[in-house]
């Protein structure tokens, strides 16, 4: 019989590999491997989705318009321009099938997020990496790799694995020398760590070709639930809509990010707190001879000797019961990415690496 074959680029997937949860025969552990917020969703977050599953035999609403309204209120953006998904994981899947094709190219960054090699073969399409200068994206790098089968450039900003970002001219800068039909998707899973950045949304409203994705999963800390968004301008919204399901958000997951987005003052809580510890887990490090770079997320990525050391402090540190990710699959073999977790965890993590150093001292 003959094998039936997947559409071109499916096999080319390597499967997307999350953050570890467990360590065998440990039990106190923490868990430092997905940029989780530590102090979880907003209480008005928790109380809203308790509350939607009163209506869980009742349909979601098709057009997210509350929810919409509620982002466009707080974001100060036309909600018409808003689309909701699945994890800002969904809306980049939407561009990726709307824009790109087989014989398309797709570009991401040395150390990019791992999607978007991914949700470019599972188009058909062909990624393209570009190298960054310093694990720091480099616009013009990205712009030199261009050419007329460009259909679209992602870059996260701040980035993850490596916490750095670009500013806003930059990315202006980036949007501007794209070649002709050629999409900026500007990814701000991580926008809201960085004090009055606005994850690109500027530039989306002066220009046709930028889009901005977001997401509930890191400061608003619902990634159990599954929300993100983007904002791009109205034709792209509206081709974006013809490829999402018209049920694709729960009334549950609707109900608890319209609340999580209204509650601005326990989102500038969580930032507050995150860059509070941030600073010190990295003064920490610095202390213990580990190197980092400024980090403008919920994490830090920590540098070592080489592989073989961070890999013997990743194994000592699960044997203290704490995980965090390696990021060999990242280009970055000899480092360690660390969510800045609550005071007792950042406190943990330090006296780990101090206990692991001195050993190897
Ligand atoms: C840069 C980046 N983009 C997008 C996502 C996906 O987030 P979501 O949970 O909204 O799908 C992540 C999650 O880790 C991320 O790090």
């Amino acid at each position: 019989m003959t094998k039936i074959t997947p559409q071109p680029g499916i096999m080319e997937i390597a499967l997307y590999v999350g953050g570890a949860a467990h360590v065998e025969g440990v039990s106190d552990v923490v868990k430092l491997s997905s940029n989780e917020n530590p102090f979880g969703p907003s209480p008005a977050a928790s109380e809203a989705a308790r509350r939607a599953t009163y209506e869980l035999h009742r349909y979601p609403a098709t057009d997210h318009a509350g929810l919409r309204a509620a982002i466009g209120e707080i974001h100060d953006i036309d909600p018409d321009q808003v689309i909701c998904g699945v994890g800002s994981d969904e809306v980049l899947q939407f561009i990726a099938q709307s824009y790109a094709g087989p014989g398309d190219e797709v570009i991401y960054t040395e150390h990019g997020f791992s999607m978007y090699p991914i949700l470019a073969h599972a188009c058909g399409a062909t990624p393209v990496k570009v190298a960054e200068k310093d694990r720091v994206v480099d616009v013009d790098a990205i712009l030199a790799a261009c050419n007329d089968k460009t259909r679209i450039v992602f870059i996260a900003n701040p980035a993850n694995p490596t916490g750095t970002m670009i500013d806003l001219d930059e990315c202006a800068r980036l949007a501007n020398g794209l070649p002709e039909g050629a999409l900026l998707v500007l990814d701000g899973a991580y926008a809201e760590f960085e004090q009055g950045y606005d994850g690109g949304a500027s530039l989306v409203a002066s220009r046709c070709n930028v889009i901005m994705t977001r997401t509930f999963s890191k400061i608003h800390g619902l990634g159990g639930l599954r929300i993100g968004w983007g904002y791009a301008p109205r034709d792209i919204i509206d081709v974006l809509n013809r490829v999402r399901q018209p049920f694709n958000l729960s009334t549950v997951q609707l109900a608890a990010a319209e609340a999580a987005v209204r509650d601005t003052g326990y989102t500038e809580k969580c930032r507050a707190e995150n860059e509070r510890l941030r600073g010190w887990l990295a003064e920490a490090l610095a202390r213990h001879g580990v190197k980092t770079d400024v980090s403008h997320t919920n994490f830090i990525l920590a540098r070592f000797a080489d592989a073989a050391e961070a890999d013997a402090c990743d194994a000592y540190l699960k044997s203290q019961g704490l995980i965090v990710r390696k990021v060999g699959g990242y280009g970055l073999p000899n480092c360690l990415r660390i969510t800045v977790g609550d005071e007792p965890a950042c406190r943990r993590v330090a006296h780990a690496v101090g206990q692991f150093r001195e050993g190897a001292e």
